[in-house]
């Protein structure tokens, strides 16, 4: 059995509370202490300097006071954690878009990906995108208030099935879930979807990779 570690998982709301369920049920021996800016959210409609603002402070406390951070925010992730990764040393894990398992899987050529407008517009997406979905088409529906009905529990079953079956109708046969909050709705998008797409989400590879460092931490 591995020593017991304190792992920080971060998200702006209740997103990053999926993953730390599923890090919590998979390696039960560890301390999970979860960090959320329940002030500040939704993330997805801030800019670049808005949330270098917010998150630094957190992640600069949280570091004091744990081995290792997973940041369950793919907007953090995008937009922030070459900024996050030179100010503080403790591993990050951080959740970013599929955008390579999607690529890699699709048969149609076309791939979904569900995210915040503020990780639609990151540089690190763009580059996801160049570097690893060349050649796939890659279609982005409107999320953009996804977050705030997951804050407020009031799933509005319509729009998500509007979005899903639109991209199903132009060929998409991969949707990726970029955003933690999306989590949640996983049973609806998988339904929406069922016998047209596969769904992807990151919380078993972020865990794999947590199993990775964990054990190089001494
Ligand atoms: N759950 C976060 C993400 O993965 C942020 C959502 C938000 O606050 O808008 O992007």
């Amino acid at each position: 059995m591995e020593k017991p570690r304190k792992i920080g998982v971060f998200d702006s709301g209740v997103g990053g509370e999926s993953v730390a369920k599923a890090i919590k049920k998979q390696l039960p021996e560890h301390d999970i202490i979860y960090v959320s800016d329940n002030k500040n959210v939704p993330y997805g409609s801030k800019t670049q300097a808005e949330l270098k603002k917010l998150v630094m402070p957190i992640m600069q406390t949280l570091s004091r006071h744990v081995d290792v951070i997973v940041i369950a925010c793919n907007t953090v992730s995008t937009l922030l954690v070459k900024e996050i990764r030179q100010e503080i040393s403790t591993p990050i894990i951080a959740l970013e878009p599929m955008v390579k398992p999607a690529a890699e899987q699709t048969k149609s050529g076309v791939v979904a990906v569900c995210a915040t407008p503020a990780t639609l517009g990151s540089e690190r997406y763009q580059w996801l995108k160049q570097a690893y979905a060349k050649g796939v088409e890659v279609l982005e529906p409107d999320c953009s208030n996804w977050s705030q009905m997951i804050e407020a529990n009031s799933i509005q079953k319509e729009h998500i099935h509007e979005q899903i079956t639109t991209v199903c109708e132009k060929g998409a046969d991969v949707i990726v879930l970029g955003c933690t909050h999306y989590h949640w709705i996983e049973n609806i998008i998988n339904e929406e979807a069922a016998g047209r797409a596969i769904v992807l989400q990151p919380e078993q590879p972020a865990i794999k990779q947590l199993n990775r460092v964990l054990a190089q931490l001494d």
